[in-house]
């Protein structure tokens, strides 16, 4: 049986973060209900301390949102918390999500503290935010640059202070994908009860390894994936939603492992994001890029035609778009452009059918795409008896 991976959603939180991705209040209530309707486990609903519109926001979501746990962020202080908790105060499921730095350069010149200040204000800010909600979450933040002796002492204290789950974050996206699994297996190892809470990891995509280390740390037994729709986030983004979960129902076979998500509602999550952001997802990104589902060489076209699985791995309906689309051009076939007229309606013998499709071969050449107006100008204008 496969095991579940729970899904924690920060779009709304680190993916806000992003520059030109700020959200109001309705376009925030519009992205959390289409993420409860995905099926994401734990939807991050921002950072409470931010801002009071920021604190209001989260009010607002978790009164929306039922069926899924809301999370609001807070740093290792007294204050963070207390607002982090009044941000939850309606939320079905709340979690606290309190995090601290524990690499040498972050202690050093970002928190000023000692590693046994992180260690003693660990243990003091968890049990804190634990007197006020069971469900907690604790991040030891650019955790990939840490001593790993360190951090699974910090984490050990974290959960005796009553963390529930335990975050791994590579903050800088710095790490490989065999490094992180080494990290976390070695984390296990050192501090044994992390086995008895959620190890949950969150990668940044400074080297554009934040989905492949996600999945690496799924080998090593993590079972909560904090990610983004359309790997919005901080710089170069953070591990996309949809890569993972189609990485991994694409391979369950291989990560013996499934999520909750309705994948049929990727599609519609990325477009929303898209049109709220006004951030174009590139045409070439896997799973929701334009030409994810596109096939222009006359090879693969023919392929395709025959038996879909020659070039696709998973369906264009799995995420809920229609169906795979042949675009034609200077490398399609005589097939995708049969397929083509047929489908626009055109019955051509085979002479006609030759005659056109050297027509048509000379118009890719000069034009990048060829459209269905232009294929119609073409047969048109040969004059062929064009059944309607
Ligand atoms: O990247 C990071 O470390 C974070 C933490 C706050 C979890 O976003
Ligand atoms: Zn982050």
């Amino acid at each position: 049986m496969e095991r579940i991976v729970k899904i924690f959603d920060t779009t709304l939180r680190d993916g806000e973060q992003s520059p030109g991705c700020s959200m109001n209040l309705k376009e925030k209530i519009e992205m959390a209900t289409q993420l409860e309707r995905m099926n994401v486990d734990i939807i991050e609903a921002g950072f409470a301390a931010a801002s009071p519109g920021d604190l209001m926001a989260i009010q607002e979501i978790s009164k929306h949102i039922k069926n899924c746990t809301i999370a609001s962020l807070a740093r290792s202080n007294k204050d963070d918390i207390d607002k982090a908790w009044e941000s939850l105060k309606y939320a079905v499921r709340p979690r606290i999500h309190v995090f601290i730095a524990t690499s040498p350069i972050h202690m050093e010149y970002k928190l000023n503290m000692t590693p046994e200040q992180v260690v003693k204000t660990t243990e003091e800010l968890v049990s804190y935010a634990k007197s006020k909600c069971s469900d907690i979450e604790f991040s030891c933040e650019d955790a990939t640059r840490s001593d790993v002796d360190f951090i699974a002492r910090v984490i050990d204290t974290a959960i005796k202070a009553g963390a529930t789950t335990i975050n791994i974050p590579d903050t800088v996206g710095y790490t490989t994908p065999d490094e992180y699994y080494n990290f976390i297996v070695s984390i296990t190892e050192k501090c044994p009860a992390i086995k008895t809470v959620d190890i949950s990891v969150h990668c940044h995509n400074d080297l554009g390894m934040g989905v492949a280390n996600t999945l690496a740390a799924i080998k090593a037994g993590a079972t909560q994936i904090e990610c983004t729709v359309n790997g919005i986030g901080e710089r170069a983004g953070n591990a996309a939603l949809e890569e993972i979960v189609m990485a991994i129902k694409t391979r369950k076979d291989y990560f013996k492992a499934d999520t909750r998500i309705d994948t049929k509602q990727i599609m519609r999550s990325s477009n929303l994001l898209t049109r709220i952001t006004g951030i174009k997802v590139q045409p070439n990104k896997a799973i929701v890029g334009n030409n994810a589902f596109s096939h222009e060489s006359g090879i693969h076209q023919h392929g395709v035609l025959k038996n879909k699985q020659t070039y696709e791995i998973m369906t264009p309906e799995s995420v809920g778009l229609d169906k795979n689309k042949l675009v034609l051009g200077k490398h399609s076939g005589r097939h995708a452009f049969r397929d083509k007229l047929e489908q626009l309606g055109y019955k051509l013998t085979n002479e006609e059918l030759d005659e056109a499709f050297k027509k048509f071969k000379a118009l890719a050449d000069k034009k990048k795409d060829v459209f269905d107006k232009d294929i119609e100008a073409l047969v048109s204008r040969q004059k062929i008896d064009v059944p309607r």
